[in-house]
């Protein structure tokens, strides 16, 4: 991508019904970790996030508790919902709910538009709906219900019933747009990713698609239709057009044009509704379609999704007031490939904590800035001549910079790090073979001490460079003891090999403590 480019990066808008698990989270850590890295190479970035705060299952959950669906809302936003963006250190450009009164008024213009050319229709829909999902569900979409359900036929997902709904609806014509969807999934085989979550959606929509009933007149928590106010917008419907009316859609064509169309970033559960139904929602009024659609795997608890609604759900303060947001977002972008499944596990967590994040690079960190300290006052030694070792240690840098670049421009974030991780261990490589604490016993190896020490720190330049979208709290640290000058965000993460240094470290405190319960 060149220089300046527009990235505009979205994650899913989450319930509201409930409080965030791991599972969300990942999702978001994912987003942020993208978009650091484009914002750290010059691309003009705009990461937004959100909550879905409409639709009967906010509603019913609204009630059980005895508020009115707003209320329960704000309280779950300002209690839970934006303070998980603190509790993962994400940095989102904007945050929208359905709710801002920018979003409605998008809703109503978008629906309003696709009313007047054509596109909806009154109709009328029997068929099974499952809440949690928001969705009609086909018949293949069922499974036999176990335990108390037994009997009945429940979501796949959600391992619930379904209820038998028969409305008079507004319907979208979305059948219109199978052929165009097709076409543009053919011309662009990189619009669904990963590959298995384009083969899905490609046969879904060869079987045919069937119109979309767009409206409710069985309740009334949503965006009202404008031309008949007795309806409220299908919370998809309503929810999907965040991505553009948090961008200026019919308010700010400015804006737009500079940010849209996105990359969406979304749970493989809800890949269909991103990469069928938003797109024909957006050829039918005249946008562009997103960039893309990355659908990444699930949490899995005991072989199944993570949830809350099968109280498998796990906090994030559970896993960050222990190891710290950095270890967050380092485990989860490391351990699974993005894209699919992976099971958590504390066991796993603490032993990659320790073996990569403390023993790899952390320690890495401590003891060249120690023995620049030591031997050299603090005073960053110049390089003299180089050997194969040195140069070895410098070419791993660059190369690993642009594997890295290469693998985020792939939605490979584990690949990326894999990559980095290749500096973190030809560096400890380096210094064991090098002992530079035996060089500073002799004398007459004071300038070999000197460029030994150089390059492992122009090494730790670079990774703290790289691991800035990943690991923001420790690179800080490591960039200011380094001598950095600046934030390390503004460091050009496309040129992290190129650093030359500054003239003086500084004290590094660890910067993975050990855990006593994690040992
Ligand atoms: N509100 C809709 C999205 C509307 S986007 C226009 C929704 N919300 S959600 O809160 O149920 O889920 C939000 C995201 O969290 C989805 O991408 C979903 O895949 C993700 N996850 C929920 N549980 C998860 C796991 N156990 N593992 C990984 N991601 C999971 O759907």
């Amino acid at each position: 991508m060149a220089d300046g480019s527009s990235f505009y990066i979205t994650t899913p808008i989450f319930y509201v019904n409930d409080v965030p698990h791991i599972g969300h989270a990942y999702t978001e850590v994912a987003a942020d970790v993208l978009a650091r890295w484009h914002r750290q190479r010059g691309d003009d970035t705009w990461m937004l996030t959100g909550t879905d705060e409409h639709g009967q299952k906010i509603l019913r959950t609204a009630t059980a508790n005895g508020v009115t669906p707003q209320e329960w809302a704000d309280k779950l936003v300002s209690e839970s919902w934006f303070p998980l963006l603190g509790t993962i250190d994400v940095a989102n450009d904007d945050f929208i709910r359905t709710t801002d009164a920018r979003h409605e008024e998008g809703v109503r213009t978008f629906i309003q538009k696709l009313y007047d050319e054509g596109h909806i229709y009154t109709g009328e829909y029997e068929g099974y709906y499952c809440v949690g999902c928001e969705e009609y569900k086909q018949p293949s979409d069922l499974v036999a219900g176990t335990g108390e359900y037994e009997g009945q036929q429940v979501c796949a997902i959600h391992s619930k019933p379904v209820e038998l709904l028969n409305e008079k609806n507004y319907f979208f014509r979305m059948s219109a747009f199978a052929d165009k969807l097709l076409a543009l999934y053919e011309e662009r085989p990189d619009f669904v990713q990963p590959e298995s979550a384009r083969n899905e959606v490609v046969s879904f929509v060869k079987q045919g698609l069937s119109d979309l009933s767009i409206s409710r007149s069985t309740f009334d928590w949503g965006v009202k239709v404008p031309w008949d106010e007795s309806h409220v917008v299908y919370v998809w419907f309503d929810a999907l057009l965040n991505y553009i009316t948090a961008v200026g859609y019919g308010a700010d064509d400015e804006q737009l044009a500079r940010r849209w169309p996105a990359h969406h970033i979304v749970g493989k559960d809800i890949l269909r509704f991103h990469a069928v139904i938003w797109p024909a929602m957006l050829m039918a009024a005249g946008l562009d379609v997103p960039k893309g659609v990355f659908g990444h795997g699930w949490l899995l608890v005991g072989g199944e999704k993570m949830s809350k609604s099968k109280l498998t759900g796990i906090a994030p303060e559970e896993i960050t007031s222990t190891f710290g947001s950095d270890a967050f977002r380092y485990y989860f972008m490391r351990a699974i490939a993005f894209g699919q499944d992976g099971s958590f596990s504390w066991e796993d967590l603490a032993a990659r904590y320790q073996a990569e994040l403390a023993n790899g690079f952390g320690n890495l960190g401590s003891r060249v800035i120690a023995m620049i300290t030591r031997y050299f006052d603090g005073a960053v030694p110049a390089a003299g001549s180089l050997t194969e070792a040195d140069e070895r240690v410098l070419d791993t840098a660059r190369q690993v910079t642009d594997a890295a670049q290469a693998a985020i421009d792939r939605f490979a974030p584990h690949d990326a790090l894999a990559s980095v991780w290749e500096l973190v261990d030809v560096l400890n490589g380096y210094i064991t073979e090098q002992e530079p604490w035996a060089l500073a016993k002799d004398p007459e190896q004071r300038e070999r001490l000197g460029t030994v020490l150089h390059t492992a720190y122009r090494g730790l330049g670079t990774l703290a460079v790289l691991l800035t979208p990943v690991l923001p709290v420790a690179t800080a640290k490591l960039w200011s003891a380094l001598g950095g000058s600046g934030e390390i965000t503004a460091q050009r993460i496309d040129r992290a090999a190129d650093w030359e240094g500054a003239a003086s470290v500084g004290a590094l405190e660890p910067l993975f403590p050990r855990i006593e319960s994690a040992a």
